[in-house]
């Protein structure tokens, strides 16, 4: 067992007031954002991972260093998972859709997160070609099909949270990830893929949104709603009941 906690955080809520948060580099990033609302995923992605590393790590927010791991290559630069400076004993994965961005960490294994909005007009019969193993594809198909996009999803956001555990991302394609109830394996797993058998874990997040948890142990789950960013992080109670209050979701933005 291990200590895994999520935060959920709402960027229709919180973004302006994770601005000011923000690296230099980050804050320019954020202006050449075209759509607003993907402009606020990147704010409070950013500034929940320099707050809560501020917390670990006992330093100021803006001196927080984000370091980034690619798999494939040693370009270095702002891509792979990211992780703390400092903080070598700390892992931790982030995701955003809709307006919602999660945030999962553990000090004592690894951990990858994916939230998805569940948009119901993905077309039932295109659903899961390239993402699904022949046996997930035959379930899929053997559901009605106003059921087929959620699960399609619930499916997706396991692999993909998988995927980014290992912080090969969707270098790895997604139909090798077999998903077998609350596990996640691959027949051959590429260098770097964890040897623990992976635990997936569906997250309790609000309506119109699917997400999940991967971990190298069976997670010791503490899911907290962000409710203010003012001084430090401030959280709601660990209880689902908020986090599942329903928000709204906002149509055309997937990410
Ligand atoms: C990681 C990836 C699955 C994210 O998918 P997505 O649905 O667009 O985005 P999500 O909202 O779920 O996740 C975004 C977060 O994933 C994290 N992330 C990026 N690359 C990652 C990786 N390789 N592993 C784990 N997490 C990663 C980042 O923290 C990012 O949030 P931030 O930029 O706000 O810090 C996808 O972008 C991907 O596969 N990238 C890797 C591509 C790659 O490695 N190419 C080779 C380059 S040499």
């Amino acid at each position: 067992m291990a200590d895994v906690e999520v935060w959920v955080a709402d960027a229709v809520a919180l973004a302006d007031r994770a601005e000011p948060l923000l690296s230099a580099a980050e804050a320019e990033r954020s202006r050449r954002y075209v759509s607003a609302a993907a402009r606020r995923l990147f704010v409070l992605s950013r500034a929940l991972q320099r707050l809560l590393g501020s917390a670990r790590l006992g330093v100021p927010a803006d001196r927080v260093e984000i370091g980034r791991r690619c798999r494939l290559c040693t370009a270095g630069g702002d891509h792979g998972k990211p992780y703390l400076e400092g903080a070598p004993g700390l892992d931790y994965s982030v995701s955003h859709a809709g307006r919602l961005v999660l945030l999962a960490w553990s000090p004592g294994c690894r951990v990858g997160v994916d939230v998805e909005w569940l948009d119901r007009r993905l077309d039932p019969a295109l659903l899961g070609a390239r993402t699904l193993a022949a046996a997930e594809q035959a379930g899929l198909d053997a559901l009605p099909a106003a059921d087929r996009p959620a699960e399609f999803l619930r499916l997706w956001t396991r692999k993909e949270a998988a995927v980014k555990l290992a912080g090969h991302g969707l270098t790895v394609p997604l139909a090798a990830v077999r998903v077998d109830g609350p596990t996640a394996r691959l027949a051959e797993p590429p260098p770097g893929w964890p040897a623990e058998p992976l635990s997936l874990t569906a997250l309790p997040v609000p309506d119109g949104y699917t997400a999940a948890l991967a971990t190298t142990a069976s997670p010791r789950l503490a899911l907290r709603e962000v409710i203010d960013l003012r001084n430090g992080v401030e959280l709601g109670p660990p209880a689902a009941g908020r986090a599942t209050r329903g928000l709204p979701v906002e149509p055309g933005t997937t990410n």
